[in-house]
């Protein structure tokens, strides 16, 4: 998909309301002429999230972030900006001009055509596990696990039928290509030209990307032959170490807790989720890969790994746990009690024991000092932690780790730090990079430290007149349009100039979309902050004055510089005329 028309995207912005939408995801309670909730980008008591109506836009003054229906969206789903638009067009009903590029489209085209064959499989899948009468021993298994009916309608788990052709009959009588279904994986070709099913008799995982497409399924036997587990074959559009399993119903709670846990497989997620850690998402069978771990940081910076006991010491896994903390993740590793799966833990525990687990785990460095300190000497240890201590991007944790290491193998810290020194001199070592999505935050537009005079009166004349654009002639014959100081300031001035010369100012704010991210949500502050006017005409005359002033001031003290120049280079008709120049201006 190409960029879509400007038009298109004011029609979807002004078709969606921005208290309709984000309802759907806050509780909201009228305030004045705002309404206000509980943030759900962050934890919080009293709500400092709040909404206009009549300037469709959000801002959370807790942890700043805000914007318009498509910037809420974005930050709530976790998608960029087209997706948002798009997402909000089907949600007004309206249609987006097919793109010209060929080559993207089709291949979104067939990426939609496998999500909507997989789509009908899985509502296959699932009614079979519910009602047919074929489907009573896997009824049966996931009871015997403690699988809930609700737990399976949650996951939509699913039963494959034993015989060859269950699936491929419901999807001929639906009308489907087959040879779709086998690019999607769910039939396979015959050399005499038929085709039969995947998976047969198998208790069905529909693996759903973070948006909630079904992307693959994994299937499960009801017994110890092998392989306990077939999944969909990796394919371009098919690939598990581009998804995390249960990310499109964990998402929200990993935002919300600020904390993601970690578990190797599908039993382990639904375990856990039906035991109320709904934070939870799995890795399936694959090392961990920097996808995931991007993935991870668009909701958290916290991650907590429940692996099993056995594979929690292997090379491949410390490789994987390393890469996340390269990232910027902070990584915690769970020791369950008796080498348990979190499954088999949540069949005797509670949520509270789950917590109090996750509280008492060791920070990756701690956990990694005490299994490498059983079977290695000092220096192989050593050598084994270095990566990890690389890995850590802030310098204060850092130089914590060093200090970990240094006390626990025995070593002074002088040495470790040479050590480590050695090792980051390396080549070949990438600089991490750290997601910008929710890290968003602003940088000029802060209330709360002590600002001079002239800011805020550029501050609140920029807000006056966004509210009140009548002004804009008074201010534009009294100081021009380019007496901005504040960059940020001037940069939304511009875009809501721009927007309003072209007579685009009422309603929904159409100009935010103009701004570089960071300048939008400190124009949305702008616009959302407290702003107690009495008296308009009063305001707009004292900001002037005070700009004024601080113009003038500001010119003098440039002027008295040229003339010193100008006096030590001997250039006394320049000095003359930058006298006259100063007399003017008192
Ligand atoms: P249960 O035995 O049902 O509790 O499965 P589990 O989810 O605990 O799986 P296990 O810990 O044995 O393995 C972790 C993950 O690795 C699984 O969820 C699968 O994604 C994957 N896996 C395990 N066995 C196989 C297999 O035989 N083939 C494939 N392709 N993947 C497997
Ligand atoms: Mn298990």
């Amino acid at each position: 998909m190409g960029r879509i028309p400007a038009e298109i995207i004011d029609q979807i912005r002004f078709a969606n309301d921005i208290v309709g939408l984000v309802s759907e995801y806050v509780r909201l309670t009228k305030k004045g002429r705002n309404f206000v909730g509980n943030c759900p980008f962050h934890q919080e008591r009293d709500p400092s999230f709040t909404v206009s109506p009549d300037k469709q836009i959000f801002y959370c003054f807790g942890c700043h972030v805000g914007g318009n229906v498509f910037k809420f969206l974005m930050l709530a789903e976790n998608i960029d900006f087209q997706d948002a638009v798009r997402r909000l067009a089907e949600r007004a009903g309206i249609k987006i001009p097919q793109n010209s590029d060929p080559f993207t489209s089709r291949r979104a085209a067939e990426e939609e055509r496998i999500w909507n064959i997989n789509k009908m499989a899985a509502e296959f899948y699932h009614r079979q596990l519910l009602d047919a009468p074929g489907a009573a021993d896997a009824r049966r298994y996931l009871l015997e696990r403690g699988v809930s009916e609700q737990t399976v309608r949650a996951f939509q788990l699913g039963y494959a039928p034993a015989g060859w052709d269950g699936l491929r009959r419901f999807l001929q009588s639906r009308q489907v290509e087959l040879s779709q279904a086998v690019k999607a994986g769910l039939l396979v070709p015959t050399e005499r030209g038929g085709f039969y099913d995947r998976f047969r008799h198998r208790i069905i995982f529909p693996i759903h990307d973070h948006a909630g497409h079904v992307v693959g399924f994994g299937g499960r036997v009801l017994d110890d032959s092998q392989p306990k587990y077939l999944n969909t074959p990796e394919t371009n559009f098919f690939n598990k170490g581009r998804l995390l399993y249960g990310l499109h119903l964990a998402k929200r709670a990993i935002q919300q807790t600020n904390q993601a846990v970690l578990v190797e497989g599908y039993m382990d997620v639904i375990a856990a989720h039906q035991g109320g850690a709904t934070n939870t998402v799995a890795t399936l069978g694959t090392a961990l890969t920097e996808r995931q771990g991007k993935l991870l940081l668009r909701y958290t910076d916290t991650v907590y790994i429940a692996y099993d006991a056995d594979n929690a010491g292997q090379n491949a896994t410390w490789r994987g746990l390393d890469l996340l903390q390269s990232l910027g993740l902070n990584l915690y590793v769970v020791e369950l009690p008796d080498g348990k799966d979190p499954d088999e833990y949540f069949r005797r525990h509670t949520l509270a024991d789950w917590q109090q687990l996750l509280r008492s785990s060791r920070s990756l460095m701690e956990y990694k000092l005490s299994v490498i300190n059983k079977y290695s000497s000092t220096a192989q240890a050593l050598q084994e932690v270095l990566p990890s201590l690389a890995a850590i991007d802030s310098p204060v944790k850092q130089e914590e780790g060093v200090r970990l290491v240094a006390a626990t193998l025995g070593l002074s810290w002088e040495t470790v730090k040479e050590e480590l020194k050695r090792y980051t001199a390396l080549p070949g070592k990438k600089e991490p990079e750290t997601d910008k999505i929710v890290k968003n935050k602003h940088n000029i537009i802060n209330g709360s430290k002590i600002t001079p005079a002239w800011q805020r009166a550029e501050q609140y004349l920029l807000r006056l007149l966004i509210e009140q654009p009548q002004y804009l002639p008074v201010v534009r014959s009294t100081l021009g349009d380019a007496f901005w100081q504040q960059p940020e300031l001037r940069e939304i001035y511009q875009a809501f100039d721009a927007a309003w010369q072209k007579g685009k100012t009422g309603g929904p704010v159409s100009w935010l979309e103009e701004l570089a991210p960071e300048t939008a949500t400190s124009a949305v502050r702008l616009m959302l902050d407290d702003f107690p006017v009495q008296d308009a005409d009063k305001l707009l005359h004292d900001c002037i004055a005070v700009i004024q002033k601080h113009l003038s001031r500001q010119q003098k003290g440039l002027l008295l510089k040229a003339i010193q120049d100008a006096e030590r280079n001997g250039d006394w008709i320049l000095v003359h005329q930058y006298i006259r120049q100063l007399q003017n201006l008192q």
